[in-house]
């Protein structure tokens, strides 16, 4: 028969399917979910909080056994309170607030430091951040890091260099204007998407990357060595963090009482064409 004994879902919510960052997320959920014979029901928020909830509700009706979060959950205490009542258990990564639970650490503030160090050793000290609207956790940290270094460095970014956006490619292109007013030698993108944006934005305002102008981005999504030239980006293993994720989650389902499981997984410095040396 076709009945089954235990539906062994995984809820899965990200913000943003169309960001390859999370396909490849997405990816490593699939891979790992299959494996221990879990199937995956996927939901992509599009950063709105109507819609998150209301997938989470959905999530919760179709009887997932866990569920992982990768979004930005609006009211946290809230989230809890929903699922611990029904007794499912979840797991935040990435855009997800930090909670005393099971989770997959990638060190964003470390990541922000790495490409400050970077692009200071060439030289750079007129930057332009190109931000998100409303800043995950995640990202506050990476620019947090970021800041910081350029700080050692007695280099002060003032709060007015920094550009926030939608956190799209379109995002990232309608910032070019912005972005140039500002004068930079280099511009800081808190993810790959919004420099692709950008490259387009300055290539169409007759600039040349890196010798006009240098850019960094965040994630390593693939398309990122596909870029002419190619983005220096921080690597962020993606597929691991879904595989792990997946595992984690998969131990707490199946081993109720069992301790906080912690992972972190590292990140680094893909130093590729996108940064020319101005010393
Ligand atoms: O590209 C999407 C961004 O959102 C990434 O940097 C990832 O960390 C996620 O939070």
């Amino acid at each position: 028969s076709l009945i089954r004994k235990s539906g062994k879902t995984i809820g899965v919510l990200v913000p943003n399917l169309g960001n390859p960052f999370f396909s490849r997320f997405l990816r490593g959920v699939e891979e790992e979910a299959i494996k221990a014979d879990y199937v995956p029901l996927i939901f992509g928020s599009d950063n709105n909080a109507q819609l998150e909830s209301r997938h989470l509700f959905e999530a919760i009706r179709r009887a997932a056994d866990g569920i992982i979060i990768a979004s930005a959950v609006s009211d946290l205490n809230y989230i809890d309170k929903v699922l611990s009542q029904n007794q499912i258990p979840y797991m935040l990564i990435d855009q997800a607030p930090v909670h005393e639970s099971d989770m997959v650490d990638v060190n964003n503030y470390h990541g922000g430091e790495m490409l400050a160090e970077h692009l200071i050793k060439n030289g750079h000290q007129r930057i332009v951040i190109v931000s998100a609207n409303n800043p995950t956790r995640n990202m506050k940290e990476r620019l947090q890091g970021f800041l910081d270094t350029y700080q050692k460095h007695q280099i002060i970014i003032d709060p007015e260099q920094i550009i926030t956006t939608e956190l799209t490619k379109k995002g990232g292109y309608d910032t070019t204007e912005a972005v140039l007013a500002k004068k930079p030698t280099a511009i800081f993108a808190i993810n790959d998407e919004l420099a692709l944006g950008l490259y387009r934005g300055l290539g169409e305002s007759g600039l040349s990357i890196p010798d006009d102008i240098s850019i960094v981005g965040y994630d390593d999504i693939d398309l990122s060595e596909y870029f002419t030239p190619k983005l220096t980006t921080v690597h962020q293993p993606a597929f691991e963090m879904g595989t792990t994720a997946t595992q984690l989650i998969i131990n707490r389902i199946e081993n109720e009482g069992i301790d906080n499981q912690k992972i972190a997984l590292p990140i680094s410095l893909i130093d590729r064409d996108s940064v020319r040396n101005i010393n």
